[in-house]
Formats: structure tokens, sequence, C-alpha cells
């Protein structure tokens, strides 16, 4: 079991996303997760939700923490290290997931050296099924590392990236959820054309995406040769690629994500 006071500043989307995928893989006890927000409803629905303890003071979450996830808008950040900076605990280690904030940038913000975190997960945390990378400052050895890494592991599948990779992690996988919900739709839409019902449509279209991810992670085949092995010669899948690269899918996506990659970098910049 693991041992530690996982503490949480900010219980938004992405933060009980987190605290889900934690609890979901009892990685920890519910006693072991202390989290805080700004609003009341928020606070109420989180503690009814998971039956952590909850808190308007994000100073109590700090002082009990030994590892302190800064799950907050990135503008939030300014507002909340100068009340926290003081009341970390000797040892905590810092995970700021908050996107464009770089770890250089957050540790002028408390003013000193702290072990720093910086993280990207994604919305699938919340079942199980996140991708997150994480990067970390030289105050964090490896073990405390890897101790991060499996809170992370617990909701999903994580990669240490160097700092520079982060930008890219916002557009293939930070940001990617929405893509592929595009694309499920989509989907779901033609069979809806064709007369199925539309649960059943989002069904068969979402398991389908499933299911292909899981080949691509499970075989370690190459996509392409995986794509080849469904196109018969003269068949029905190889009409659909072809109307596909027609559409410019690859085109589409690779600018839509670049776009993305260049939206973050600009973020950090500002
Ligand atoms: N959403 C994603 O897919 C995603 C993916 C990767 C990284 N991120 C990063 O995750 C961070 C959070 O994003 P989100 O989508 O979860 O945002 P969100 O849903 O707006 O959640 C933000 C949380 O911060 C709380 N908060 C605001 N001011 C606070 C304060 N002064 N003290 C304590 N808590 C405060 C809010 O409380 P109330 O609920 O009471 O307002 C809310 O619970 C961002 O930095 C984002 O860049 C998000």
């Amino acid at each position: 079991m693991f041992d530690k006071i996982i503490g949480f500043i900010g219980a938004g989307n992405m933060g009980s996303a987190m605290i889900g995928g934690i609890l979901n893989a009892s990685l920890v006890t519910t006693s072991q997760v202390i989290a805080s927000a700004q609003s009341p409803a928020t606070l109420e629905r989180i503690r009814t939700r998971f039956s952590i303890e909850t808190t308007h003071a994000n100073e109590t979450v700090a002082e009990r923490s030994d590892i302190l996830i800064l799950a907050v808008k990135p503008h939030i950040l300014e507002e909340i290290i100068p009340q926290i900076a003081p009341r970390i605990k000797n040892g905590c280690i810092v995970v700021s997931i908050a996107a464009g904030k770089t770890l250089a940038s957050i540790e002028a913000m408390f003013g000193r050296k702290i072990k720093l975190v910086r993280a990207m997960p994604n919305m699938p945390a919340l079942v199980g099924e996140a991708m997150s990378a994480l990067c970390a400052n030289d105050s964090v050895t490896k073990p405390e590392l890897a101790q991060v890494q499996a809170v992370f592991d617990s909701f999903g599948k994580s990669e240490i990236v160097p700092e520079r990779l982060i930008d890219a992690v916002v557009g293939v996988s930070g940001s990617s959820p929405a893509y592929v919900y595009l694309f499920i739709e989509a989907m779901a839409d033609a069979a809806v054309a064709e007369g199925m019902p539309r649960a059943q449509a989002y069904k068969f279209a979402a398991q389908s995406v499933c299911g292909a991810a899981r080949m691509v992670l499970e075989t370690g085949e190459h996509p392409g040769v995986l794509k080849d092995a469904v196109c018969s010669p003269g068949g029905t899948t190889i009409e659909a690629v072809a109307a596909l690269e027609e559409g410019g899918l690859r085109t589409a996506v690779i600018r839509a994500q670049r776009a993305c990659t260049a939206k973050s970098r600009a973020m950090s910049e500002t």
C-alpha cells in the first residue's frame, strides 16, 4: 500500500478525474486523499462522491500532503503559490498539471528550490485510461519520481519526457481525446444515417476505437501493418480508406495537432 498523503488543490474536471482514478485503483485509501477547491458546491460534490476530506483552506492541504498536486487553472497558480509556499512539508513533492507553466516559472513563483514535477495527464484518468507525461526538476530523486509516476500509473499509463516535449504531449494526448470524440461522433452519424439507433451507433464507434487502440498498444505492430490487415483487396475497408485519404484526414489531424502544440508553446512563453 502506498503510504503517502496525496493532496489536491483544485478539484474540477482534471482534479476530480485524478482523485477518482487513484481511488478506483485502490492506490491509497480515502483517508489518504485531501482536496481543496474554491466553491462550497465543489467541496460538497467531491466529499459526497469520493468520501475524502475536503477543505476551503489550501494551506491545510499543503501542510498535510507528501505529494501535492496543483490542479487549478494556470493563472490561479500565481494566487495560490504565495499562500502555500511557506506551508508545504519538508520533502513534499509538488506536482503541477497546469498547461503552459514551466518548471522554471513555477520554481520562480515559490521563490526557492522545491521538489517539483510538471505533469500533463488527460481526462480518461476518470476511467483508468489516462496518458500522462512527467518531467521533474533536479531536486526530485529517481525514487521520488517513481513514486509520482506510480500515482499517475494508477489511473492509466505514463512516460517520463524531457520538458521540451511537453508541448508535443499537449497535442498528442492532453487535448487529443477531443479529436477522437469528433471521430467517434462522425462514425456514429454515418451509422445513424443508415438507420442505426443513436446509442447503439456510439457503442459500435467507441468500442471500435477502443479495440483498435488496444491492438496498437498490445501487438506492438506498426499501425500501417494493422490497417493493411483490415483492408482486403477489392474489399469494403479500402474504399473507406481511399475516401479518408481523399478527404485529407492525415493532413487535417497533423495540422490540428500542430496548432494545438503551437498554442501550448505560445502559452508557455507569455
Ligand atoms: N481538462 C483537461 O483535459 C486537462 C488536461 C491536462 C491538464 N489540465 C490542466 O489541469 C488544470 C485544471 O484544469 P481543469 O480542466 O480541471 O479546470 P477546472 O475544471 O476549472 O478546475 C479548476 C479547479 O480549481 C479550483 N480553484 C479555483 N481557484 C481556486 C483557489 N483559489 N483555490 C483552490 N482551488 C481553486 C476550482 O474550484 P471550484 O470548482 O470551486 O470553482 C476547480 O475545482 C489546468 O491547469 C489545466 O491546464 C487539464
